[in-house]
């Protein structure tokens, strides 16, 4: 019997994006599986149930599509109440966000459930074609710059009227990763002039070769898999003395920074809001793991000063197309090599599988997670 591969309607509040869109839908067919879809899975993302046929098969609900499933494709991590309804022993892929969601992670142990968290995947450079973080993060970059150019009183670029000449507009981008470099590029195409700043001393070669300035404070923070690492009470001191002179100049500022599995580390301080110019901007793409600014509150936008403080959450869902098909293509280039005759053959011995697992076999096999947890029971 192929293997069956389920792809859910998203239920997390907001989220439009699906797994799977039909074109990759069919590739898997093509390897021998069989993919199955929940009616009306696609519709968030404008992938009508229309297309997937021929591609897949198609369920009338969740109950029906978990019953049959030997791997289920998910966006976000499974509810609870999701998990009941998947069969002991299924593997599940996506985003699971192990640190936020504790009861999720029982409870795959509890079902035998093989889970592989996406944002666990090595930054390895075989594996970036799977990478849905950065795939997803490039498309948040882009649209907070959006957010931003909308939200400020002021023109981004420079222009020259009969009425006098206009200069372009500041833009401080913080967090100089993946969406901080879209978010650059971004702003440079509408004519801004951009700053960024990051802690790591690689994102200086890569902020410049997209023509904006790095800001310097002298301080390195190179933590472990090519992330940052937290900084010591006196660095923070540092950093906000040098970045808030920049803060204070810019029309607005795009806040990326984050720490793996972490809170986001707060950047931007009231003083610093304070010292902003009156119709500035902040939007705060890390709004979703706490914010980079102390004023931000996720999922709205709030006045202070006279500055707008934006904190939109889940921005990939906001851009559904491109953001379902670059991550169904993560799936595919993850789990394709592990089909050989339409069988699914895991191979234990492949350090993208064994680095991405969370939990197989009743154990959490992703340490971290393991540790935060027995601290907490
Ligand atoms: P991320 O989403 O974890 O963090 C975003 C940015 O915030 C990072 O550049 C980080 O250095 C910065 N940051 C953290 N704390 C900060 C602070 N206090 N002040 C200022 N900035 C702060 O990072 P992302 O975008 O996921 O990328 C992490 C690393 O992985 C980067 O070095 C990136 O170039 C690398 N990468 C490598 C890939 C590969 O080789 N396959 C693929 C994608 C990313």
């Amino acid at each position: 019997m192929p293997v069956r591969l389920a792809v859910p309607k998203e239920i997390f509040p907001g989220e439009r994006r699906v797994a799977l869109d039909p074109s990759v839908a069919e590739r898997f067919t093509k390897l021998g599986a069989e993919v199955l879809v929940q009616k009306g899975a696609g519709k968030g993302a404008h992938f009508v149930d229309a297309a997937y046929e021929g591609k897949a098969r198609l369920l009338d609900d969740a109950a029906a599509l978990y019953a049959e499933a030997d791997v289920v494709f998910k966006v976000q991590p499974p509810t609870l109440d999701e998990l009941d309804l998947i069969r002991d022993g299924a593997i599940i892929v996506g985003f699971l966000q192990p640190h936020r969601h504790p009861d999720m992670v029982h409870k795959l142990c509890d079902k035998k459930i093989t889970s592989f968290a996406m944002e666990l995947l090595p930054r390895i450079s075989r594996a970036q074609s799977m990478d849905a973080l950065s795939s997803q993060a490039s498309i948040a970059g882009y649209k907070v710059a959006l957010m931003a150019a909308e939200m400020a009183s002021f023109f981004f670029p420079m222009l020259t009227t009969a009425a006098g000449t206009i200069r372009p507009a500041k833009v401080v981008v913080v967090g100089a990763g993946v969406a901080g470099l879209q978010a650059i590029a971004t702003c440079k195409r509408l004519g801004a002039q951009v700053e960024a700043y990051d802690i790591r001393a690689a994102a200086k070669e890569q902020v410049e070769s997209l023509g904006a300035r790095l800001i310097d404070t002298g301080i390195q923070a190179e933590g472990v898999g090519g992330y940052a690492r937290e900084l010591t009470d006196e660095e923070k001191r540092k950093q906000a003395e040098v970045l808030a002179k920049h803060v204070a100049a810019a029309s607005a500022v795009i806040t990326t920074a984050s720490l793996p599995g972490r809170d986001a580390p707060k950047i931007i301080t009231r003083a610093m809001v304070e010292a902003m110019k009156p119709g500035s901007v902040i939007v705060d793409l890390a709004a979703e793991t706490g914010g980079n600014c102390e004023l931000t509150e996720p999922g709205k936008t709030i006045e202070y000063n006279d500055v707008i403080i934006h904190g939109p959450v889940n921005i990939p869902s906001l851009i559904p197309v491109h953001a379902t098909e670059t991550y169904a293509k993560n799936l595919y280039n993850f789990l394709s090599p592990m089909f050989k005759d339409g069988q699914l053959a895991l191979n234990w011995e492949d350090e993208v599988i064994r680095e991405s697992v969370l939990t197989h076999e009743g154990e959490i096999k992703h340490e971290p997670t393991g540790r935060r947890l027995r601290g907490a029971s």
